[in-house]
């Protein structure tokens, strides 16, 4: 025994800049292709959710809501293919939420977002949203949500 200190790998406090467990990466990945073929009805299903949980969100939204569902599934599936690799995944994501900061969006709002979006995996998965996926997915969804928020607050 030498009595040496350990020091930490690493100092950086940001836990997103790591990588994520592969673990996770597939349980969201193989649980998001299941949803892809019922995407048009897990879209609406979202808004439904959403607007329910929050009715003063609906405004916000100012333009067709079936091609701003397109554009949300096909943004969380370029993300979801994208866990690998968060050198590439996350100044998209900065991006995105320093545009969400012009739509109107408010931190709390992300709290909203993320509960509907778990209800509507729960419904469109049914059974197969096992403890595990909804575990892998309430932190994928934390780390999408952190990264735009704090892109946001900075920018
Ligand atoms: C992981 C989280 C989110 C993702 C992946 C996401 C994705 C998107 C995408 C792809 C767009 C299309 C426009 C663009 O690319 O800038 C968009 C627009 C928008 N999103 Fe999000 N979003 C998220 C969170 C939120 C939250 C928390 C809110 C709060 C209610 C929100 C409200 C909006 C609004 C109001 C628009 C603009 C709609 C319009 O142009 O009428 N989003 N979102």
């Amino acid at each position: 025994m030498t009595g040496q200190i350990h020091s930490p790998p690493f100092t950086t406090p940001l836990s997103h800049t790591t990588a994520m467990n592969p673990l996770t990466i597939q349980a969201v990945q193989h649980s998001w292709a299941q949803v892809k073929p019922i995407e048009v009805q897990a879209a609406a299903l979202f808004y439904r959710e959403l607007f329910s949980r929050d009715p003063a969100l609906q405004p916000l939204f100012k333009g067709d809501m079936a091609a701003q569902g397109h554009k949300l599934m096909q943004m969380i599936g370029a993300a979801v293919a994208k866990l690998h690799d968060l050198p590439t995944l996350l100044p998209v994501l900065q991006a995105l939420g320093r545009r969400h900061q012009g739509y109107g969006v408010i931190d709390r709002h992300y709290a909203t977002v993320g509960a509907a979006l778990l209800a509507t995996l729960a419904l469109g998965l049914g059974p197969q949203f096992t403890p595990e996926v909804e575990a892998a997915w309430t932190e994928v969804y934390l780390l999408l949500a952190n990264v735009m928020q704090t892109a946001a607050a900075t920018a």
